[in-house]
C-alpha cells in the first residue's frame, strides 16, 4: 500500500544559469555523482517504494527528460500539469487518482531536488511515518534542527514527544518573516520543515476538503475521469483554472493533526548554489570545483562550476559563485546568491 509522490516541477531559478526553465536543476547532476537529482531521489525512494507505485508530478514540457532519466517508469506515472500552479493542486489531484486506485495507500510525498547522504536513517524514518499514518488520521512532516533564522522555510513548534519521538505539531507557519524566524529560534522548540510528507491517502484529501474546499471540489468533480482515457481532457480544461498555492499554505498551515519525526539524517535542500557549495568537497582553499580544471591563487571559498574540463583561472577572488554554462557565465558574490532569481529576469527582459 506505499506509494510516493515525486515533485519535480519547480523551475530552480538561483541556480540559473545551470538550471534553466527548460531544463531544471532536479535533471541535473549538480552534486557531480554521476547521477541527477531526480534519478538519486528515485532511487531513494525505490528502497521503500515499488516502482510502480512512484508517481512523478511535472509540467508537461518535462515529460521527456524523466522518461528519459528514470527509464524504469512507465508513461502513465508521470502525472502531467497543463500549468504550473504550485504544490497543493499537483498533490490534491494526484492523491485522488492514486487512492482510486488504492483507498488504503500511505504515501510520501516529497521534493525531487533535494540532498540526503543517509538512506538508511531517511528509510527508518519514513517508515516509522508510515506506521503511525496507517494506525492515525495524520499529517506527518520530518523536521530539521534548525541553525539560522532562514525565512525560505516552514517552521514546525513541537509539542510533547512520545516515546517513539513523533511530537504532535502546536503550529506550522510558512515562511515567517526574519524577526518571527529569530524568535521561533530562540523558543527552541521549532524545527524546519523538510517539505518531505507523509499521510494516508484519505488523510489528505480530507484535510483538502476541510480547508480548501473550492480547490477539491475543482478536482474531486474529475475523479470520475481519472485512471481513464477521459483524463487528459479534463485536466487539459481545467488544471490551469486552479488556484495558485502552495501544500504549506493550503493544509499544513490550518491542519490540527500535523505531527513531525526530527530527521535522523542530514539534509539540505540545495536551493541556491551556497547550499550546494556547503555539500561539496573543496581543495585546500575552500573551492568547491565542479567540472572545471582549475588554477587558483589568493581564491577562496569560492564554488566554481563549468561545463567539463574548461580550463578556468582564478585570482583574488574570495566567496564567488561562478558558474559557466553555454552562452552564459555567471560571476557573483556568495552572499548574494538570493538576488540570482532577480538577475534573471533582468537578463530575460534586455536579451
Ligand atoms: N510538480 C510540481 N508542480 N512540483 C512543483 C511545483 C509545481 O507547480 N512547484 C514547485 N514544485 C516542486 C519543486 O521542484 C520542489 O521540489 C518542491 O516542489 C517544493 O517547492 P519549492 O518551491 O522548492 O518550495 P519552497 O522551497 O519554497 O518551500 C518548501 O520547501 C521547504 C524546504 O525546502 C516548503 O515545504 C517549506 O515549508 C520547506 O521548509
Ligand atoms: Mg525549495
Amino acid at each position: 500500500n506505499y506509494y510516493a509522490i515525486l515533485m519535480a516541477g519547480g523551475v530552480g531559478s538561483r541556480f540559473w544559469p545551470v538550471s534553466t526553465e527548460s531544463f531544471p536543476k532536479q535533471f541535473h547532476d549538480m552534486l557531480g555523482t554521476g547521477d541527477t537529482l531526480i534519478q538519486k531521489t528515485f532511487q531513494r525512494l525505490n528502497k521503500l517504494i515499488p516502482t510502480e507505485n512512484i508517481f512523478i508530478l511535472t509540467n508537461e514540457k518535462y515529460n521527456d527528460l524523466v522518461l528519459q532519466q528514470l527509464p524504469d517508469v512507465k508513461p502513465e506515472q508521470v502525472v502531467l500539469e497543463p500549468a504550473m500552479r504550485n504544490t497543493a493542486p499537483c498533490i490534491l489531484y494526484a492523491s485522488l487518482k492514486i487512492q482510486k486506485e488504492n483507498p488504503d495507500a500511505v504515501m510520501i510525498v516529497a521534493p525531487s531536488d533535494h540532498w540526503i547522504e543517509d538512506e538508511a536513517a531517511f528509510t527508518q524514518n519514513v517508515q516509522q511515518a508510515f506506521q503511525f499514518c496507517e494506525q492515525n488520521d495524520a499529517l506527518m512532516t520530518l523536521g530539521i534542527k534548525p541553525t539560522f533564522p532562514n525565512t525560505g522555510y516552514g517552521y514546525i513548534e513541537c509539542g510533547n514527544a512520545s516515546a517513539e519521538n513523533i511530537s504532535n505539531v502546536i503550529q506550522f507557519r510558512e515562511k515567517p518573516d526574519y524577526d518571527i524566524a529569530k524568535q521561533f529560534l530562540a523558543q527552541g522548540n521549532f524545527l524546519w520543515n523538510a517539505g518531505i510528507f507523509m499521510w494516508s491517502a484519505t488523510a489528505v484529501i480530507k484535510a483538502f476538503k476541510t480547508n480548501q474546499p473550492e480547490l477539491f471540489e475543482h478536482f474531486y468533480k474529475g475523479i470520475e475521469t481519472y485512471n481513464t482515457s477521459a483524463e487528459e481532457e479534463f485536466i487539459e480544461e481545467n488544471y490551469a483554472k486552479a488556484e495558485n498555492i502552495s501544500v504549506d499554505y493550503a493544509i499544513m498551515e490550518s491542519s490540527k493533526n500535523v505531527f513531525v519525526i526530527p530527521a535522523t539524517f542530514d539534509w539540505n535542500d540545495l536551493g541556491t548554489w551556497g547550499s550546494l557549495y556547503d555539500k561539496l568537497d573543496k581543495d585546500s582553499s575552500q573551492n568547491a570545483i565542479v567540472n572545471a580544471k582549475t588554477l587558483t591563487q589568493d581564491a577562496t571559498g569560492n564554488m566554481i562550476r563549468t561545463t567539463k574540463d574548461k580550463v578556468v583561472v582564478v585570482d583574488g577572488l574570495k566567496d564567488y559563485i561562478i558558474v559557466d554554462k553555454d552562452e552564459v557565465l555567471l560571476i557573483f558574490p556568495k552572499e548574494k546568491e538570493q538576488d540570482i532569481k532577480k538577475v534573471l529576469q533582468s537578463v530575460k527582459t534586455k536579451f
